[in-house]
């Protein structure tokens, strides 16, 4: 009786000790949860997210690398509104997050800046407020930034010409201020890349011009 006790003890912190592995590679499923439950989905779009499972890899729009790790979120042209919220920054593995033409409001998280792998940045033709982060020139590994036809205020942040992979950035459509930057990869960006900010004036000056003019 008392062997059996023992044993059963035994099993039960057996169990406990082979579920926390599998808890803690859950971090990634939480965090698009989360997301979820902040998010309006008419269409269902996110009904596969059930939380309960290992990971988030057998989820629709996600896909995950041989390890697990979740690598993209594809939900463009979703029909989803409400804000993207900070929770999206814990995807660390993340290479491209693609949220373009939705309903999305609210500002960009700058916990993005925490997504060092990130490849492409696609929130265009979202409802997007509040300024474009500094903390997205965090991003190196960067190689196409679209933020175009959004509500975006504020000035283009000097910090992003440190983004020496960047390619491609459309920030058109908005209602951006101040000047564009003229260093690092800015310097290849053709000007419809910027076009239709009514307040954004042309490629500075170098020094004679302060970046926040017209701000
Ligand atoms: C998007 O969702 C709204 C409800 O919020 C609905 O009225 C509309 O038909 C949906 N659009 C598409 C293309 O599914
Ligand atoms: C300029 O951008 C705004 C969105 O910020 C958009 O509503 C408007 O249609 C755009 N105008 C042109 C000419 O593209």
């Amino acid at each position: 009786m008392e062997m059996a006790l023992v044993s059963a003890g035994a099993v039960a912190l057996l169990v406990v000790l082979l579920a926390a592995p599998a808890r803690a590679s859950n971090e990634e499923g939480d965090a698009l949860y989360a997301l979820r439950t902040r998010l309006l989905d008419p269409n269902g779009v996110l009904q596969s997210w059930d939380p309960t499972l290992v990971n988030p890899c057998t989820w629709f729009h996600v896909t995950c690398d041989h390890a697990s790790r979740v690598v993209r979120l594809d939900l463009g042209n979703s029909n989803i509104s409400g804000s993207i919220g900070p929770e999206l920054g814990r995807l660390v593995n993340l290479q491209y997050l693609e949220l373009y033409r939705n309903n999305l409001d609210g500002e960009i998280p700058k916990e993005l800046g925490n997504l060092k792998n990130l490849i492409s940045l696609d929130l265009y033709a979202n409802k997007l407020t509040g300024t474009i982060p500094k903390s997205l020139s965090k991003l190196s590994s960067l190689r196409f930034m679209r933020l175009n036809n959004n509500k975006l205020a504020g000035s283009i942040p000097r910090e992003l010409a440190k983004l020496s992979n960047l390619k491609v950035i459309d920030l058109s459509n908005n209602d951006i201020c101040g000047t564009i930057p003229v260093d690092g990869p800015f310097s290849t960006f053709p000007l419809r890349s910027f076009e239709n900010n009514s307040r954004l004036n042309g490629p500075e000056l170098q020094g004679l011009v302060p970046y926040d003019f017209g701000c």
